[in-house]
């Protein structure tokens, strides 16, 4: 089967790297793909945005199945389109994709159906917001509702600075149509897993859990990124914690949906924290997570191809995932000044030696100039090893980072370290 991927950044190399080791794939392209992807895949230069392209190119191909990486393609309608040609797609329907699209919406959704999240309200008004965040007062969070590439929530430690993030939404400054409505939530306290589920109608398969680090500084500290690094499994979601998330978290949320005639088939990512009253629910992904892909891929030993195939033609039940019992860690190597502005085209050194060391590098934001590999996107590259504990992993991943040249970018040096304080205390799944 040939399969045509959707996109070019980490989450995509990962998918391709997998989907080139399954027995039932023939062969993998990529738009638009980057140049590690290549190595994997053949890209060619249609932008994952360009809905009407990416149609031109599936009829030229006629690939036996499509799997849309990132959200925006999926928010704009490419999942339908490409339905209503004919075409076997791995990733929801423009509605089913609004649970990611639009935070109002799905926190709507989440109240109607009582799945466990936190209070919140969503406002349009400035002035209204800004007297619901003094009544509610501090640690209070502040969420655009549309898509932000994982920056539009401030968790705001005092009410100005709330107010602020606020007004500055509405006003249109910062997110742009994004921030026109913004969901103020209650803060909640706690560790956040990812709980990834693939979905095909009413069949709903758990992924290996994971965990990524959205912050950018160690101890995550600083602004929230679109996520510095990943593992799987993470040690805090237990059987237990699981299977609540699969029935109080994402089984209702999917029948939600259908109860409202929107079928959900794709990655179905429920960020989860882990509060003293349970896990809640901080948001929805309609797509695998990047970096948690990184991680996940380097584990499965099932044949994905089959596996999205199945999905995608709603053939999923009865389907069990095979996973590799050692832990995979993923540090994601950025650009100095992201997630704001930072300088592209910077020569990257290094990357067959972090390989030769035993780490695999996975492509997100890079590009080739004149023979060599530089930077161009934020977050550019996900180096991502396999060990027996999270600390091996983590020890073999930053050991192959030794490797890299590259005095422009930037990682952080903590990636693992919650699995690791509970490795060292004892406490393993
Ligand atoms: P989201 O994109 O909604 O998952 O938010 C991004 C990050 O902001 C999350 O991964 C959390 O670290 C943090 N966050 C979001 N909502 C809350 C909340 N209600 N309480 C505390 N932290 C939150
Ligand atoms: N790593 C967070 C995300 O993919 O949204």
């Amino acid at each position: 089967m040939k399969v045509l991927v959707v996109g070019g950044g980490g989450r995509e190399h990962a998918l391709c790297w997998k989907l080139k080791h399954s027995d039932s794939v023939s062969e993998v392209i990529c738009a638009p793909g980057n140049p590690g992807i290549a190595r994997d895949a053949r890209c060619v230069p249609v932008g994952a945005e360009d809905i009407d392209a990416l149609i031109e190119l599936a009829r030229a191909e006629q690939p036996g199945l499509v799997v849309v990486g990132p959200e925006v393609p999926l928010v704009l309608g490419l999942g339908d389109k490409l339905r209503a040609e004919g075409f076997a797609v791995y990733g929801p329907d423009q509605a089913a994709a609004e649970l990611e699209g639009s935070k109002s919406f799905c926190k709507a959704l989440m109240a109607e159906a009582g799945v466990p999240t936190a209070r919140f309200e969503t406002h349009t008004d400035p002035d209204a917001a800004e007297a619901l965040i003094r009544a509610w007062g501090a640690p209070i969070v502040v969420k655009a509702s549309g898509l932000a590439a994982g920056k539009g929530v401030i968790v705001a430690q005092d009410v100005e600075e709330a107010v602020h993030a606020a007004r500055d939404m509405l006003s249109g400054n910062s997110f742009g149509e994004a921030g026109s409505q913004v969901v103020i939530e209650e803060y909640l306290l706690g560790e956040e897993a990812s709980c990834l589920f693939l979905v095909s109608g009413d069949t709903i398969l758990p992924l290996a859990s994971s965990q990524d680090h959205k912050a950018l500084l160690d101890g995550d500290k600083g602004p929230n990124t679109g996520g510095m690094g990943a593992y799987s499994p993470a040690p805090c979601v237990t059987p237990e914690v699981a299977d609540e998330v699969l029935e109080t978290i994402a089984r209702p949320t999917i029948a939600a949906l259908a109860m409202r005639g929107i079928e959900f088939i794709g990655t179905l990512y429920a960020g989860i924290m882990l509060t003293d009253a349970g896990p809640k629910t901080l948001e929805f992904n309609v797509r695998f997570g990047d970096p948690e892909c990184q991680p996940l891929m380097s584990r499965l030993k099932s044949d994905l191809g089959e596996v999205l195939l199945a999905a995608a033609e709603k053939r999923l039940q009865g389907i069990n995932l095979d996973w590799d019992e050692r832990k995979a860690l993923c540090v994601v190597v950025a650009s100095d000044g992201y997630p704001g502005s930072f300088e592209k085209g910077q020569t990257i050194g290094g990357l067959d030696a972090m390989e030769a060391a035993g780490a695999y590098v996975f492509h997100a934001g890079t590009a080739e100039k004149d023979g060599v590999i530089v930077n161009s996107g934020g977050r550019v590259l996900g180096v991502t090893a396999l060990g027996n504990n999270v600390s091996e992993a983590q020890k073999a991943v930053y050991g192959a980072l030794k490797h890299l040249h590259w005095p422009g970018g930037f990682y952080r040096r903590d990636i693992g370290y919650r699995a690791i304080v509970r490795e060292d205390a004892g406490e393993e799944n």
